[in-house]
């Protein structure tokens, strides 16, 4: 720390801090137009200069130092300042009483307010620019754009898609996309960062456009008309009385704008947000304290809402008839329900029914379906979808560390020196998450290294990309562990205090030479050797995989030997190392922690532990169940054979997400009774007997559990469509019809009683999640919890952690002389898995209509198929109908289908095999032959899909350009010291 004055008072620093956060913690008020705290110094904007010394300094790119003495309200400081923001002003047309940006959040309004300024003394000049529309979710009007540079520093260096520049040296200098296309044309991802980060109207979502304010819906002629008027009193009257009318304008809007945090339902990040909502419009998406992402989320998160307000959400109960449903009242449905599931309990036993719980509702949710399950019904059948991706993670890590999560948080991902990725399309599937990498890689020299079977956009930025045979990972991640070992790379102080089991495991090593390795992965030896010297110089290593590993038939040993990797490197107990298995859906890590699992209680505590099983079985008042249950693989194949009569499904698509999806139709065919719950009628609704109407993440309150073992709160953005119900709700509902005494009121009190019976949750509370604050477990009962998981020792008796020996094993389905290609599969940025919500965003629906099989060029021109061409899959389970998109993304015989179809599903054509650890299905091992049909349709991408585009990399805004323009100059008494750039 240290001390420095500022307008007189003494204040206290860290001594790497910006100047400016200095000012702003300390109540002085400095205009700052193009500063951003998460972007950090952009300085194109002038506005911010402070007197130090009798030099005039920008303070957003003044490191303080010891002693210094600041004025920030000086004569010669005042004058620079508002002699630059009157330069931003000639860039933009004033007039907020009609401007949706009118929210009390206006950098422009809230400046001019700062600086009293009623005059501009440099006129408005527009720029000779259409304003570009041809995003289907944000505008830019280039009058009205600051030349802030704020959007383009998020898109270069926190995106990293880099597609926005200023054409510093064109005499009309604006925001450029791809170096000067159209937005709809270019490399925009629509993550929608710079849409968060412009200070004005600029860049606006178009959900606000004409909504937010009470006359900014006006027609265009008439705004155009108030905008003269506005214009036309500002000469007599004064920015001043214009800005307290749009202030009077702007409290009004208070009453009718709610601003609600929530959690993303996407993916496994964690992205919170505040959702701006009017009666059920939903305004915006405005993300900025989200401990996971701050001003970040992906198009998702941002824009892919239109599933709330679909006309299609499921609002009554429905009651098969024959082949069709009718309308039922909630009281007829649950008595239906409860009526069936005891007949069939009586007649057959508590293991004739299956509990399947979602991944995609809460964690409150997750532990009343387990509790719903074993104390009401009396089976230990539950189960949710993280046996479709991410139980063999969690072997894994209870194999080798103790606890089935990442062992470290984002932050320490983007802390690492080296990051290794394996098999994760990590900048589509968890968008945010690779920002962090892709911006360490960039800027911080992080290194990167890909193993994947396909060039994903992580594999074109990393520094190695390697891409083994399909299936072989554990091979070469083994090879390179025994080079490390025998050539006297590992860390041997870190494995002789922290490690088990050392010799045993080389010694399983044995047969993964890199000669081995070499050779059945189709990657030199050098290469190996490279990446294993790579791992063993680098200080800290953080391995990132997903679906790539473990939907592999050895998924958990896969998992274990990176784990293994990462233990004899060191490269746990550190910030800036450790496991990443990047968690699929928003709450896939919280629907196995509160105990949707066949063999777990909450918290991970067996169901043949005598004494977990005493002490909740004294909380909730019954026996319970004490044999381990049927996942859903199994649950489907016991309803093949009969032993599984009836099922309760909450919020998954599993006749599609599941593998072998005739089979499991099939299957969800023969049940006795089957109930569904779901905010639509799914493909799975139509093998229902009931279907029950929940309620989306925006209509509840409860709390998600992200990759990072981060609990955090939503809260009810919107109240639940008349007729639907909170899916908690429905579960308590379901249970007292069976006869079950539930009181719930809140979802707070099912946290609390969780809390109460699960050691790993003990210190979990609502309180300590208030608002954006969040808890990552184990959280223990002070509500101290852990980002880093092992710090002080492993999560075993002795504290040391276990080397896990392995052995290869042949994948269970090669290609053949029939079946000759191998077919992987995985996720598209725009779409969540089936696309069942974002395909209701009509703006998702214009970039990816629909999926597509991406082809390499080299086998396209060997089977005559260009974009477009309609081909037939088929695999020894079934067949889909698809169109073929070719590209480099794929090499040779392997091709690609993205997930997002319900109409021709890829897991119409996988197997249901498995990693037998897990039961959860090997999706990545398929072999499919491909007929060539003799349609060709349009390119199944549009031209305005973002991967058509051509990004413009560069280091940010580079402000050096617009200095060094004829024009420019540096406002105020020619006093000042021009920083230069300072180091992110
Ligand atoms: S990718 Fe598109 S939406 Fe995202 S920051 Fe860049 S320009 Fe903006
Ligand atoms: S569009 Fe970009 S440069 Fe223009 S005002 Fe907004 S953030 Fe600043
Ligand atoms: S889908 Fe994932 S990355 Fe995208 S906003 Fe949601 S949580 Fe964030
Ligand atoms: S805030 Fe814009 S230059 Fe400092």
């Amino acid at each position: 720390m240290l001390a420095l004055t500022i307008d007189g008072l003494v204040h206290e620093a860290k001594a790497d801090e910006f100047l400016i956060d200095v000012i702003n913690r300390n109540g002085s008020k400095v205009p700052q137009v193009c500063y951003h705290p998460q972007l950090g110094p952009i300085q194109t904007c002038d506005t911010c200069m402070v007197e130090i010394d009798g030099r005039l300094v920008r303070a957003c790119a003044t490191r303080v130092s010891e002693g210094m003495n600041v004025t920030t309200n000086s004569a010669a400081a005042g004058a620079a300042q508002r002699e630059a923001f009157d330069r931003v002003l000639s860039n933009h047309l004033l007039y907020c009483t009609v401007c949706d940006n009118n929210n009390g959040n206006c950098t422009v309004h809230n400046t001019t307010k700062l600086l009293a300024v009623d005059h501009q003394e440099i006129p408005f000049k527009s720029k000779p620019y259409e304003v570009d529309n041809t995003n289907p979710f944000y505008r830019y009007d280039p009058d009205q754009c600051l030349l802030c540079g704020r959007c383009v520093e998020a898109c270069q260096n926190v995106e990293v898609n880099e597609t926005l520049s200023i054409n510093w040296e064109d005499p009309n200098p604006r925001v450029l996309w791809d170096g000067g296309k159209t937005i709809g044309e270019s490399s925009c991802v629509s993550c929608g960062h710079c849409v968060t980060v412009c200070p004005c109207n600029a860049l606006m979502e178009k959900s606000m456009l004409g909504h937010a304010g009470f006359l900014t819906g006006l027609p265009k002629r008439s705004l155009k008309g108030m905008i003269d008027v506005v214009k036309g009193i500002e000469p007599e009257a004064g920015y001043g009385t214009i800005l307290r009318v749009s202030e009077a304008e702007e409290g009004m809007r208070e009453s009718r704008i709610r601003r609600t945090k929530t959690v993303c339902t996407y993916c496994g990040v964690g992205c919170s947000f505040d959702v701006w909502t009017k009666d059920r419009h939903i305004l915006k998406v405005e993300p900025g304290e989200g401990p996971a992402n701050g001003i970040s989320t992906c198009v998702k998160g941002k824009f892919a809402w239109d599933h709330i307000n679909s006309t299609d959400r499921l609002t009554t109960p429905l009651i098969r008839e024959g082949d069709t449903f009718r309308e039922a009242t909630w009281e007829e449905a649950l008595s239906l329900v409860a009526r069936r599931l005891t007949e069939i309990k009586a007649k057959n036993g508590p293991d004739s029914i299956g509990l399947i719980s979602s991944s995609k509702c809460t964690n409150e949710e997750s532990y009343l379906m387990q509790k719903l399950a074993r104390s009401v019904v009396g089976t230990n059948n539950i189960d949710n979808c993280s046996r479709y991706c991410q139980a063999p993670a969690t072997v894994g890590l209870f194999r080798t560390v103790g606890y089935g999560g990442d062992s470290g948080s984002i932050t320490d991902i983007a802390q690492a020196d080296l990051v290794l990725i394996v098999g994760s399309n990590t900048a589509e599937s968890h968008p945010v998450l690779a920002t962090r990498v892709k911006r360490a890689h960039k800027l911080h020299g992080q290194k990167l290294i890909v193993a994947d079977l396909r060039e994903n956009e992580m594999a074109r930025r990393a520094d190695v990309f390697i891409s083994p045979s399909p299936g072989t990972d554990l091979i070469w991640l083994s090879a390179i562990s025994r080079y490390l070992i025998d050539n006297g790379l590992t860390k041997t102080d870190f494995i002789n205090t922290w490690v088990n089991g050392i010799d045993e495991y080389r010694k399983s090593l044995e047969p993964f030479t890199l000669e081995f390795a070499s050779e059945r992965c189709g990657l030199p030896v050098d290469t190996l050797k490279n990446v294993a010297h790579m791992i063993a110089a680098a200080d800290r290593v953080c391995i990132l995989w997903a679906m790539g590993v473990t939907q592999q038939s050895q998924g958990s040993d896969t998992s274990t030997a990176i784990s293994n990797l990462l233990l004899i490197t060191g490269n746990y107990m550190r910030p800036g190392t450790g496991a990443y298995p990047l968690r699929g859906h928003n709450n896939v890590q919280g629907a196995s922690d509160l105990g949707s699992m066949p063999n777990n209680l909450p918290g991970y505590q067996s169901v043949d532990d005598i004494e977990v099983r005493a002490r909740f079985e004294a909380a909730w008042n019954v026996t319970l169940p004490s044999t381990k249950g049927l996942d859903n693989h199994e649950m489907v194949a016991a309803i093949q054979e009969g032993k599984l009569k009836a099922m309760y499904l909450i919020g998954e698509e599993m006749s599609i997400v599941d593998s072998n999806s005739n089979y499991v139709k099939d299957a969800f065919s023969k049940l006795e009774f089957f109930v569904v719950q779901d905010i639509f009628f799914s493909v799975t609704c139509g093998y229902a007997d009931v279907v029950l109407p929940g309620a989306p993440s925006l209509e509840k309150e409860g709390t998600f559990t992200s990759t990072e073992r981060r609990i955090q709160r939503l809260y009810e953005v919107l109240e639940p469509l008349e007729g639907c119900r909170p899916d908690w709700r429905i579960i308590q509902d379901v249970a007292n019809h069976l006869g079950a005494n539930w009181d719930y009121q809140h979802p707070s009190e099912v946290m609390a009683e969780t809390a109460s019976l699960t050691p790993l949750m003990a210190g979990v509370s609502y309180e300590k999640m208030e608002g954006y604050k969040s808890q990552q477990w184990p959280v223990a009962v002070d509500g101290h919890d852990q980002p880093l998981l092992y710090t002080q020792k492993f999560a075993f008796p002795d504290g040391k952690a276990r080397l896990f020996p392995l052995h290869w094993v042949e994948k269970t389905e090669q290609p053949d002389v029939e079946f000759d290609l191998h077919l992987n599969n995985g996720r598209l940025l725009e779409h969540f898995h089936e696309g069942n919500l974002t395909y209701r965003t009509e703006g998702i629906r214009q970039k990816t209509p629909d999926t597509f099989v991406e082809v390499s060029p080299v086998l396209a021109k060997d089977r005559g198929i260009q974009n477009g061409t309609w081909v037939q899959l088929i695999s020894r389970y079934g067949k889909v109908r698809v169109r073929a998109l070719v590209t480099d993304r794929v090499h040779g015989k392997e091709l690609y289908m993205p997930m997002n179809s319900a109409v021709d599903p890829v897991n119409a054509l996988t197997s249901s095999r498995t990693d037998p650890v897990t039961h959860t299905p090997a999706y990545k091992e398929t072999s499919v032959k491909m007929i060539v049909l003799p349609e060709v349709g349009e390119n199944p991408l549009p031209p305005t899909n973002s991967r058509w585009g051509h990004p413009t990399p560069q280091q940010g805004v580079e402000v050096e350009r617009k200095w060094q323009r004829a024009d420019y100059q540096i406002p105020g008494p020619q006093l000042v010291q021009i920083q230069p750039r300072p180091a992110r």
